[in-house]
């Protein structure tokens, strides 16, 4: 619980079981007690530093993404769980190329990746974008301010292409080569921050966008008979909206439905993880 919270006694409603891999949620409605019960594949408790998170969820995932795969992490929930505290992290400065102990998924993975490069001496070039998803437009938070005064230019929405190999990438997006873990940071800080510009404006665009931070990377590599190969991965780490706006009937009465409220593309990804987890046909990627 926040410190607010506390201070006006709020009581805990969730506990959670790491060894059983469980969280229960107690509800009290109309003086009954009914107390549900989750179980997950893996559950970390309100002890769990970032360090772990990163270290249980995100560690293998940067060792496939330098095997050539191409990985995606998701942090999913309503506004205010922690979404963006567990991606990019609680705003602790780094120093001497430390992380502070509040780092988030991405600053980690970066330096895991920079860390593992290095050490291995490898031969590689690095790009990141980092994009955000409001009301099914595309905005670049890296694209440079073309103007101070007017925010319609860096934030003009961008269109989505299929690349002929079963890919997909964004016409126009700016993907800025970097060569150390120190200019991720930096570039990282000013997308985040260009989002919290535009929340204060566009009242809690936040809570209803998505944003995705992608690191692809090529690495040459030379096969055992001497022949030069390039290897490529990509790592997507994705801020998701708040959960709290979907809705799956989307039937609502009345027309003044706020825009944005129900959120298509987050309704339509858990119907896509739906179908995948129950191999059930039909995926409807395209919906
Ligand atoms: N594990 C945590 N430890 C300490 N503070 C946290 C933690 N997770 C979230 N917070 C704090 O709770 C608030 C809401 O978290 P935030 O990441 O902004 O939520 P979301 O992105 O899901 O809306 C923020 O002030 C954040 O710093
Ligand atoms: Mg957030």
């Amino acid at each position: 619980l926040s410190k607010e919270e506390l201070s006006i006694n709020t009581p805990v409603v969730i506990t959670c079981n790491e060894q059983r891999r469980e969280v229960s949620a107690a509800q009290n409605i109309a003086n009954k007690q009914i107390d549900r019960t989750f179980v997950f594949d893996k559950v970390f408790g309100p002890k769990s530093k970032q360090q772990d998170v990163f270290n249980h969820a995100v560690v293998p995932l940067v060792g496939e993404v330098l095997d050539g795969y191409n990985c995606t992490i998701f942090a999913y929930g309503q506004t205010g769980t922690g979404k963006t505290y567990t991606m990019e992290g609680g705003g602790g400065k780094t120093q001497d190329g430390e992380l502070p102990s509040d780092a988030g998924v991405i600053p980690r993975a970066v330096k895991r990746i920079f860390d593992i490069l290095e050490a291995q001496s490898a031969e590689y070039s690095m790009k990141v974008s980092f994009l955000e998803l409001y009301n099914e437009e595309l905005t670049d938070l890296l694209a440079p301010d073309e103007s101070k005064f007017s925010d319609d230019k860096s934030k003009k929405p961008m269109a989505l292409m299929e690349d002929g190999k079963g890919g997909v990438f964004v016409r126009g997006l700016e993907e800025e080569v970097v060569s150390s873990a120190s200019e991720i940071y930096k570039i990282l800080e000013r997308g985040s921050g260009k989002r919290k510009t535009a929340e204060t404006l566009l009242n809690k665009q936040s809570s209803r966008s998505h944003s995705i931070f992608s690191i692809t990377i090529h690495i040459k590599e030379c096969t055992p008979e001497g022949e030069e190969m390039i290897k490529c991965g990509k790592l997507n780490l994705v801020d998701l909206a708040g959960s709290e706006n979907i809705s799956r009937s989307g039937a609502r009465d009345g027309r003044a439905r706020e825009a944005g409220e129900i959120n298509k593309s987050l309704l339509t990804l858990g119907r896509v993880i739906n179908t995948l987890v129950e191999h059930s046909g039909h995926i409807p990627y395209r919906r």
